[in-house]
């Protein structure tokens, strides 16, 4: 029987694109060992925006978070998002403090790291691969999926061979913008297939309607992992719903592994919860629905909007065709970066300052030159030698390894947090994102003064 295991997003992804991240531990605790017992593959509940949501909006230590998943999910595998040398965060950090969070990810429950690089630079997926496979983990390269001139089969499969020699231990092709169409995906999967033998996870999202059909082409194909969301949190620019494609791939004599009556309490859990946040104005109808204007401009979603929301600013809705005009433009000046963050936004911000300026890079911003200068990595292919001398002069790109010009930065993370941060786990909280790290850690603390205070007044 031909097989296709699933992981369950609705703890990480399908949150993070439905509800911005906003569902407290508290919340889904009761049903954690229900989803334990469904018979995925993976459950993804951690990284990607959790991390930073968790000590922003929810008072919650993401670690402890992650503790107590394992704590009741013992069974299936706990998966999370890295962005690889950019951790969670959106700069490049040192390779001991890479090294450090991939260990302690391990050691606080992740089985699985699925780590990836806008650019698709192996080089800044290099520290984190090894040391998820030294610790123990399963580290799984995702590459960022684009369409481009220098996007080809064969340019994909180098890339496979590469991640391979890496010494990844599975790979997965991410459609973040879920502009893959079934076809595409058809040809990818079939081609990977060919030349790897390592299981070939696909992820993508619902936003333009194609989701559905580009996972029944990948497991038609050979795919060994999907990822999809319980239904009362799929669609829109969420996952595909976990209960319909099961149901489809069983009947066409797949073996998912999955338990429907298992699915069906978990969902049912999940149902009033998505309820209430579709009540508070969390959840939008706007992210619920299909969006195909994607495919039209072959510029995710996200991305549109916020052009569109840019230009309102600026008072300039008029030019929003002429924008539209300028990023593919701008996207080939830079070499065709994939379009995912932060890629999306530079060349997004690069095209309308294009425009509004009448001239073209005459405005840049300080992300775009610090790309020029090769501090994101390699661009996938040429960056235009006109717009590198305009904006750089004489300045030489580098091109070593950003990260490689970077000194420790552990132990000077730890004396920079101070005394609140209690453990090692906290440093690297802080080392990624300072500010709400430093808030967090006060309020804990005076959540334990305020507990010693009551227990005092109750002796
Ligand atoms: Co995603």
């Amino acid at each position: 029987m031909k097989k296709i295991r699933f992981t369950e997003t609705v703890l990480r992804d399908a949150g993070q694109s439905l509800i911005a991240t906003r569902l407290p531990y508290d919340k889904f605790e009761p049903i954690l060992e229900t989803l334990d017992q469904a018979g995925y593959y993976s459950l993804e509940c951690w990284g990607g925006a959790t991390f930073d949501t968790c000590l922003r909006y929810l008072n919650e230590d993401p670690w402890e978070r992650l503790r107590n998943i394992k704590k009741i999910a013992k069974k299936t595998k706990l998966q999370m998002l890295l962005r690889g040398q950019n951790l969670l965060g959106y700069k490049h950090y040192p390779d001991d403090v890479v090294r450090s969070f991939v260990a302690k990810s391990i050691e606080n429950g992740i089985d699985v790291i699925r780590i990836f690089d806008a650019l698709n630079d192996l080089r800044n997926l290099e520290v984190s691969v090894a040391e998820t496979v030294k610790r123990g983990g399963v580290a799984q390269v995702a590459i960022s999926y684009t369409t481009s001139p220098v996007h080809t089969l064969e340019n994909y499969v180098k890339l496979i061979k590469q991640i391979e020699a890496m010494g990844a231990s599975s790979l997965c092709i991410k459609d973040m913008a879920g502009v893959m169409s079934p076809a595409e995906c058809f040809d990818l999967v079939t081609a990977i297939k060919k030349n790897s033998k390592l299981p070939l996870h696909v992820h993508t999202h619902c936003t333009t309607g194609l989701a559905y059909m580009t996972y029944l082409k990948a497991a038609e194909a050979g795919a060994d992992v999907i990822d999809t969301s319980l239904s009362s949190f799929s669609g829109g620019t969420s996952q595909p719903a976990t209960e319909t494609l099961s149901y489809a791939l069983k009947q066409l004599g797949f073996d998912t592994g999955l338990k429907p009556d298992v699915l069906k309490q978990a969902n049912d859990f999940f149902k009033p919860i998505r309820d209430e946040y579709i009540k508070s104005g969390l959840m939008d109808a706007l992210v619920m629905g299909t969006e195909t204007d994607a495919l039209t401009y072959q510029i995710p979603g996200g991305m549109l909007s916020n052009l569109v929301s840019q230009l309102k600013q600026q008072n300039a809705l008029d030019k929003f065709q002429a924008v539209l005009e300028e990023t593919p433009r701008v996207r080939k000046d830079l070499g065709y970066p994939p379009l995912v963050t932060p890629m999306s936004q530079m060349v997004g911000v690069q095209a309308v300052a294009n425009v509004l300026a009448g001239e073209r890079y005459k405005n840049v911003s300080k992300e775009v030159r610090a790309y020029l200068r090769g501090e994101y990595g390699k661009a996938p292919g040429e960056i235009d030698p006109e717009v590198l001398t305009k904006v750089l002069g004489d300045e030489k790109p580098i091109t070593e390894r950003f990260a490689a010009t970077l000194g420790d930065g552990l132990e000077a993370g730890r004396t920079e947090a101070g005394p609140l941060a209690g453990s090692l786990e906290d440093v690297l909280s802080y080392i990624v994102f300072p500010a709400v790290a430093e808030k967090f850690f006060k309020q804990r603390a005076e959540k334990q003064a305020n507990r010693v205070a009551y227990s005092i007044v109750k002796l």
